[in-house]
């Protein structure tokens, strides 16, 4: 890697993307590239120069550029595919299916072009069909496709178990898996305050509330504000960056190809995983009973069968 990373962003002109690029400079992790269509050039170069404005006062040296020319991204040593339509009040992710998955092919395939040594974590929903979707279309190893889910999904239930007892969000340490819908799957038997089980803090009844509050956290946003939610998933993804970018080796839920762990095979759904220079450098195999095991399949049953739509949709990505 060079001394300064080279952070690429496609869909650099949406709130996800631009987000992105905010906390990435914020945290000077790097020189930062956002790209978008060329019917978004003027959003993409306009957010981008008044970043680099802002980052004046900031004291950050991230290097900022918009543009709509993949030729940009060339050296990146991650790219993030934010690109692809948000949710409207009243639809599921999995709703965005079918304009998604196009999208998302033709942005691979710039990537595989521009940034072939690149690591790709992908945003965009479906999440877990289209980090398949750019698994197939970069034809990258897999150590080198990530989804963003999982640090966002953890994020909003340990933020809802912050509020619900009052102590800081520094302290609360949870664990989630599976895929990024509803049935996603967050272990309160993996949740500590302080290292202090959380059961000794919340009635298990109170905290299934928060559970499915967690679950549905997204969707919460939607019906608020009409359109996704953009400050958490974007942090959630400069988590991942700057792990991959400073080798940090932390231990993320993200969406990482099982190859037989959990009992899941040639699918990415998210799973504790060890995030560091090379990507996705471990998939950690933890202990389950059997209802968390139940839930991590049912999850993962639901992935299968959205990534089994993208290769109806997609016959080239089968
Ligand atoms: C959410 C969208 C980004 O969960 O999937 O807010």
């Amino acid at each position: 890697m060079a001394s300064r990373a080279k952070i690429s962003i496609i869909g650099g002109g949406g709130n996800v993307g631009a987000s992105c690029a905010l906390w990435a400079s914020v945290k000077e992790l790097g020189d930062i590239v956002a790209v978008d269509i060329p019917q978004a050039e003027g959003v993409v170069k306009g957010r981008m120069l008044d970043l680099v404005q802002a980052m004046s006062m900031e004291r950050s040296d991230s290097g900022v550029l918009g543009t709509t020319d993949y030729a940009d991204i060339a050296g990146s040593d991650v790219v993030v595919v934010t690109a692809g339509l948000p949710r409207k009040p009243g639809m599921s992710r999995d709703d965005l299916i079918k304009t998604n998955v196009a999208i998302v092919k033709s942005v691979s395939e710039n990537i595989a072009k521009h940034a072939p040594e690149a690591i790709v974590i992908i945003v965009s929903n479906p999440l877990d069909a289209m980090v398949y979707t750019a698994w197939k279309a970069t034809g990258f190893p897999t150590h080198r496709i990530i989804g963003q889910a999982g640090c966002l999904d953890v994020a909003r239930y340990k933020a809802f178990i912050a509020m619900e007892t009052g102590f800081s969000t520094e302290d609360i340490n949870a664990l989630l898996l599976g895929g990024h819908g509803d049935d996603m799957v967050p272990l309160p038997r993996y949740t500590n305050i302080a290292g202090i089980p959380v059961s000794q803090f919340i009635s298990d009844e109170r905290l299934n509330e928060i559970v499915e509050r967690a679950k549905k956290g997204g969707g919460e946003i939607v019906q608020l504000m009409g359109t996704s939610a953009y400050y958490a998933p974007a942090y959630g993804t400069i988590e991942m960056v700057e792990a991959i970018v400073k080798d940090k080796k932390r231990i993320l839920p993200c969406a990482s190809y099982c190859d037989g762990e959990f009992g899941i095979n040639g699918l990415f759904v998210g799973v504790p995983s060890v995030l560091g220079a090379k990507g996705v450098e471990k998939v950690l195999e933890i202990d389950l009973n059997d209802d968390e095991k139940a839930l991590l399949k049912a999850s993962a049953d639901h992935v299968a069968e959205l990534v089994d739509v993208v290769k109806n949709l997609e016959p080239s990505l089968a």
